[in-house]
C-alpha cells in the first residue's frame, strides 16, 4: 500500500470514528430526553389519576347530599303525622295503661328520626345565608341554654375563657348555633360520666380572626381516624346514636364563612379533644366575600 493510500485510509477511519462518536452522543442525548419525557408523562398520568379520584369523590358526595336531602324531604311530612298522632294517642292514654310505655318509645324514636331528617336536610341545603352582625359570645350562650341540662346531668362543668373586647362577626345565626350545638354534643358524648367543657374565645388583632376553641376532657380521638371525622356519615357511635353528619356540617358551615376548622387530639383518654374554629374579621367584620352555602 502506498503512503498516500495509507493516509487516506487513516483519514477515512478517523472520519468514521468521529461520525460514530457524534451519532452515539446524539442517541445518548435522545435517550436522556426520552427518559425525561417518560418521567414527565408518568407524573402527569399520576396527577390525572389523583384528580379523577378527587372529582369522583366530590361528585359522589354531591349526589349523596342531594339524594339524602330529597329522601329527608319526603320523610318530613309522614314523620310529622306520626308524631302528631302519637302525641294525641298519648294524651288519651291513662298513665297506668300498658300502652303508655309503648307510645312513649314510639314518640322517642320518632323524635330521633326527626333529628336525623333535619340533619340530612341541612346537609343537602344550598340556600342563601342569612347574614347579620352577631356577638359570638351571645350565640354560644344561647346554644348552651339548649344543652345546659344535658351537660349538668352528665356532670360536665362548663368553663368560659372569653377575651375582652371581642369584635362582632357577620354570620348566619342559625348556622353558627348549629355549629356550636354539634360541637357541644360531640364533646358531651365523649364525656359520658363527667368532665369539663372549655369554651375559649380570642381575637388576636394582628390575625384579624375570631378564634373559638371547644375543648373537652373526654375520650380523645386516635390519630389514624382524625382525617376521617369530617367525612359525611363517618361515625364511631352505636347504630342509631350518631348519623356521622355533625362534623361534616360544621366544616361546611365554617368554610361557608371563609373560616378554618381544625380538630386536634392526642388520642389519650382524659386529655380529650380540641376543636378550633376561626372566623375572619376583615376591617372589624368578616362580611366581605362570604360564600353561599
Ligand atoms: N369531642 C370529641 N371527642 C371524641 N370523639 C369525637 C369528638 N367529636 C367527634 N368525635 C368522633 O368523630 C365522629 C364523627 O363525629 P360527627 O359529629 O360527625 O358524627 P356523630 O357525632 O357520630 O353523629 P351526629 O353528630 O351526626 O349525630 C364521632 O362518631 C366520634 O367518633
Ligand atoms: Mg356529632
Amino acid at each position: 500500500m502506498t503512503i498516500r493510500a495509507q493516509d487516506e485510509l487513516r483519514a477515512l477511519n478517523e472520519e468514521l470514528d468521529r461520525k460514530v462518536a457524534e451519532r452515539t452522543a446524539h442517541l445518548n442525548a435522545e435517550i436522556v430526553e426520552r427518559k425525561k419525557a417518560e418521567a414527565e408523562l408518568k407524573k402527569k398520568t399520576e396527577e390525572l389519576r389523583e384528580m379523577t379520584q378527587q372529582l369522583w369523590q366530590a361528585a359522589k358526595l354531591a349526589t349523596m347530599g342531594e339524594l339524602a336531602a330529597s329522601i329527608a324531604h319526603e320523610l318530613n311530612n309522614p314523620l310529622a303525622t306520626v308524631s302528631l298522632r302519637t302525641e294525641s294517642l298519648l294524651a288519651r292514654t291513662q298513665a297506668d295503661s300498658p300502652n303508655q310505655r309503648e307510645l312513649e318509645i314510639i314518640e322517642q324514636e320518632v323524635e330521633r328520626m326527626g333529628v336525623l331528617v333535619a340533619n340530612l336536610l341541612q346537609f343537602g341545603r344550598r340556600g342563601q345565608q342569612q347574614i347579620s352582625t352577631l356577638d359570638v359570645r351571645e350565640e354560644i350562650e344561647k346554644t348552651l341554654e339548649l344543652v345546659r341540662y344535658h351537660l349538668h346531668k352528665h356532670n360536665i362543668i362548663i368553663e368560659r375563657e372569653f377575651a375582652k373586647d371581642l369584635p362582632n362577626v357577620h354570620a348566619d345565626r342559625q348556622q353558627l348555633r348549629q355549629l356550636f350545638l354539634n360541637l357541644f354534643t360531640n364533646a358531651s358524648d365523649a364525656m359520658p360520666h363527667a368532665g369539663s367543657l372549655t369554651i375559649r374565645i380570642t381575637a388576636p388583632p394582628e390575625s384579624r380572626q375570631i378564634i373559638v376553641e371547644v375543648a373537652d376532657t373526654g375520650t380523645g380521638i386516635p390519630p389514624e381516624i382524625l382525617p376521617k371525622l369530617t367525612e359525611p356519615f363517618y361515625s364511631t357511635k352505636p347504630e342509631g346514636k350518631g348519623t356521622g353528619l355533625g362534623l361534616a356540617i360544621c366544616r361546611r358551615i365554617v368554610k361557608g364563612h371563609n373560616g378554618t376548622f381544625d380538630i386536634t387530639s392526642e388520642g389519650i383518654p382524659g386529655r380529650g379533644t380540641t376543636v378550633r374554629v376561626s372566623l375572619p374579621v376583615i376591617n372589624g367584620t368578616n362580611a366581605t366575600g362570604l360564600k353561599n352555602q
